[in-house]
């Protein structure tokens, strides 16, 4: 269950946050935070119990002239063992391509960092019944000459319409596109659509949780607003948790 705090929180009130929910461990749930990324190094010093954190966002370049961007290798170094890639946002808002994120998901192999790939269709592209085209070409661009893959990656299926909007993809939605994922995966390496873990996100909070964790073909969650709030992230957690052991 990651939590995608996106530009929020103050590491003060981020540890609190952390801290707190480290008291009741989940017991099968891997959580995982994403804060800003100058304080990405302070949640190694904080009490997380299991939980485990990373970047929202990585360059594709190992070091150099590149202002503002975050390599891999450091935020490998400062503890961190995941990357998001290929938000929307940062789609939308920094135009990030499918292509640069297949480079991305090479440097985050290179330096240890497990990448979560967030794809979903605007609400244009679902109106206009795209959206299955849309979901399967960002997954080629991005990992077919990444082929064949043998080092683990998560994805995230994010319907752009979903995120912040309070609009949650129904349970029937979000599993169909799940099925779709996979098989697109299964169709470019055998397999691949199994071992592949997939997230939802978009609009979860605590009254939908149960409802979407407990389908088998959604793995866990990508939550954003929700993960900001520690009684709601809690209670999705928990929610997950118990929907594993189920
Ligand atoms: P919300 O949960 O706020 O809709 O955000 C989802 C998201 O973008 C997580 O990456």
């Amino acid at each position: 269950m990651a939590g995608n705090w996106k530009m929020n929180l103050f590491p003060s009130t981020a540890q609190d946050l952390v801290e707190s929910l480290a008291v009741e461990a989940p017991k099968h749930t891997q959580v995982i935070y994403f804060p800003q990324a100058p304080f990405l190094g302070c949640l190694q010093q904080w009490n997380l119990g299991k939980a485990q954190f990373g970047a929202q966002n990585i360059s594709s370049q190992s070091s150099g002239a590149f202002t503002g961007e975050t390599s891999a290798e450091l935020v490998h170094a400062l503890g961190g063992q995941f990357t998001l890639l290929g938000h929307s946002e940062r789609r939308t808002l920094f135009g990030e391509t499918s292509a640069q994120l297949q480079d991305k998901i090479v440097a985050a192999w290179k330096h240890q960092l497990l990448p979560i790939l967030c794809i979903g269709e605007t609400l244009e592209e679902r109106e206009d019944e795209r959206h299955f085209e849309v979901i399967k070409n960002q997954l080629m661009e991005s990992l077919h000459g990444l082929l064949p893959i043998s080092a683990d990656l998560i994805l995230a299926y994010e319907p752009v319409w979903a995120i912040g909007t309070g609009k949650t993809a129904s349970v029937e939605q979000a599993v169909e596109v799940h099925r779709f994922i996979r098989s697109v995966l299964n169709e470019m390496q055998v397999g691949l659509g199994e071992t592949t873990s997939i997230l939802y996100g978009g609009s979860v909070n605590a009254g939908n949780a149960k409802e979407l964790f407990s389908q088998s073909d959604i793995d866990g969650g990508l939550v954003g607003g929700a993960s900001l709030k520690i009684e709601d992230f809690r209670t999705i957690i928990q929610l997950q948790d118990e929907c594993l052991h189920a």
